[in-house]
């Protein structure tokens, strides 16, 4: 089983099991999951807030939508474009999201998908957490970064012990991570303060100020 696969049928797994739960998400706890949304969403405004426009965003690995739930009430969403891996968790999202006309939601594989063209904002907040490989999530922020207009943003696990087993968590060094986004872009940003054994990460292509 690859990767996608792996991720793809622990999370249908997890959200039949579940249902509209945090655990579904395999999050500790619901308090963490929406921790990590409204920081990403406050990143997110700063990101965007000397465009002043009407923003494009792609959520990979949107889960139940908390990213959209969250910046709604910080900047004027034009489209919200939300992918994820699993048609279980998709099931789950509220239904004045979906039927919400800024809203698109698609299944699939985000990295193994046909390009859905630029957006403003690029965020994945927890699904790169299980690819363990350094070059394969250096390659997918590189594209997250290039399929965005004003930058990407995303997160994972910090440790200072890296853990190499399959199925579980990948742990990275932050600042080895940052070092790498130095190649990518010189607008590198770190957040490490939110919770515990995890970073957010934004890149964006000019400064944001
Ligand atoms: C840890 S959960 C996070 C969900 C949501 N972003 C949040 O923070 O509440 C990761 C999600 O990413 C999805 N996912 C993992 N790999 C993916 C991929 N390659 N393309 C699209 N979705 C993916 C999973 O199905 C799962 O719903």
């Amino acid at each position: 089983m690859n990767n996608s696969e792996f991720e793809k049928s622990l999370f249908n797994d997890l959200a039949a099991k579940h249902g509209k739960n945090s655990k579904s998400l395999n999050y500790g706890s619901e308090q963490s999951k929406i921790i990590r949304s409204i920081k990403a969403s406050e990143i997110i405004h700063d990101m965007i807030r000397s465009h002043s426009l009407k923003s494009t965003i792609l959520d990979i690995g949107c889960g139940f939508c908390d990213l959209f739930s969250e910046l709604e009430k910080l900047i004027e969403i034009d489209h919200y474009t939300g992918v994820d891996i699993a048609q279980n968790v998709i099931d789950l999202i509220d239904k004045d999201i979906t039927t919400d006309e800024r809203v698109t939601i698609i299944c699939g594989d985000y990295f193994n998908m046909i390009d859905l063209g630029n957006m403003d904002i690029v965020a994945n907040i927890g699904a790169l957490n299980y690819d363990h490989n350094l070059d394969s999530v250096v390659e997918k922020i590189t594209k997250m970064y290039n399929s965005s207009n004003i930058g990407t943003v995303f997160t994972l696990s910090s440790s200072i012990q890296p853990v190499d087993e399959r199925g579980s968590v990948a742990y990275w060094d932050p600042a080895e991570i940052v070092k790498l986004m130095f190649h990518i872009t010189p607008y590198v940003r770190l957040d490490h303060d939110y919770l515990k054994r995890e970073m957010l990460i934004s890149l964006t292509k000019n400064a944001t100020v």
